[in-house]
């Protein structure tokens, strides 16, 4: 017994004392290099719960985080405060799909970076995450020239930046006043062109023997057309004789 003591005694004296090395050679090491944690920004800032937990819940957060890895156009993220989402109207939320969270949280994020100063001369309307590729959900942002105001308009929010929360030249992060609506929530886009006339039937011709043959761009059918037109002209003869 005596001696197992003796024995497991240094050992664990050894191992304890690699493992506090360890941890502080951890401590002292850098932080690891990658891509910057827009949640753990958020999170520092505190007031942002909201936004957060839908920037997860949508994967939104993880999306951001493998572009800033993999792209060099920066990002710009207006960040709503647990404040303005409880100012909106209630229920506004809740009223909307999965999909429409998702664009929601995406209208929020723009593809490159800005800096302040930098929407002063930015061309609107900018073009936001949302929509993919294409300019669905377009946002205006206008500001004075040394980037003091920012104001930011949907067509269905005007909203005005109240701080910057992070930038570093890759990631601007600002907090926003509102939540930006995007206005195609509200009001649907123009109906499509509606679809071709379709060809009257023959069916549905009026008259005795005279088939509507030019609504049909089909050769195969305007020659039946033809015969047929032309066997009941034959009829109409054959039965005056
Ligand atoms: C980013 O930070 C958050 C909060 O600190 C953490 O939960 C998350 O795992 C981090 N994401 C990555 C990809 O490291
Ligand atoms: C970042 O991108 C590089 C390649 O561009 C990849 O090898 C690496 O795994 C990525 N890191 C993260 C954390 O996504
Ligand atoms: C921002 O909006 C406020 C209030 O509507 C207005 O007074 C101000 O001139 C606007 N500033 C810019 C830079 O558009
Ligand atoms: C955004 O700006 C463009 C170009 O100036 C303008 O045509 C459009 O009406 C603006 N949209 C809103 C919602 O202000
Ligand atoms: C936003 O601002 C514009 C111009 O200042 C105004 O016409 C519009 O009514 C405002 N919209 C909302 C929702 O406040």
């Amino acid at each position: 017994m005596k001696l197992l003591v003796l024995i497991l005694f240094p050992l664990l004296f050894l191992f304890f004392a690699a493992l506090t090395s360890g941890q502080s050679t951890g401590a002292a090491a850098p932080a690891p290099p990658g891509p910057t944690n827009l949640t753990a920004i958020l999170e520092k800032a505190g007031r942002f719960t909201i936004f957060i937990r839908l920037l997860q819940s949508t994967k939104v957060a993880d999306q951001i985080y493998t572009q800033l890895n993999n792209s060099n156009q920066g990002l710009t993220v207006f960040a709503p405060t647990d404040g303005s989402f409880s100012g909106l109207k209630s229920g506004t939320l809740n009223s909307f799909s999965d999909e429409q969270k998702t664009e929601l949280i995406q209208f929020h994020v723009l593809p490159s970076y800005f800096s302040p100063s930098q929407f002063d001369t930015a061309s609107n309307p900018l073009r936001t995450q949302a929509g993919g590729s294409e300019e669905l959900f377009p946002l205006n942002v206008t500001a004075s020239s040394t980037g003091n105001q920012v104001n930011i308009t949907t067509g269905e929010t005007n909203a005005t930046v109240a701080n910057t929360v992070y930038t570093d030249g890759q990631l601007a992060v600002y907090e926003v006043d509102q939540v930006l609506l995007p206005r195609r929530f509200f009001v649907p886009l123009p109906p499509p062109p509606p679809p071709l006339k379709p060809a009257q039937s023959p069916e549905s011709s009026p008259g005795f023997g005279a088939p509507v043959v030019d609504s049909s761009s089909d050769a195969n059918r305007l020659y039946k057309e033809a015969l047929r037109a032309m066997a009941c002209a034959v009829f109409v003869l054959a039965s005056f004789t």
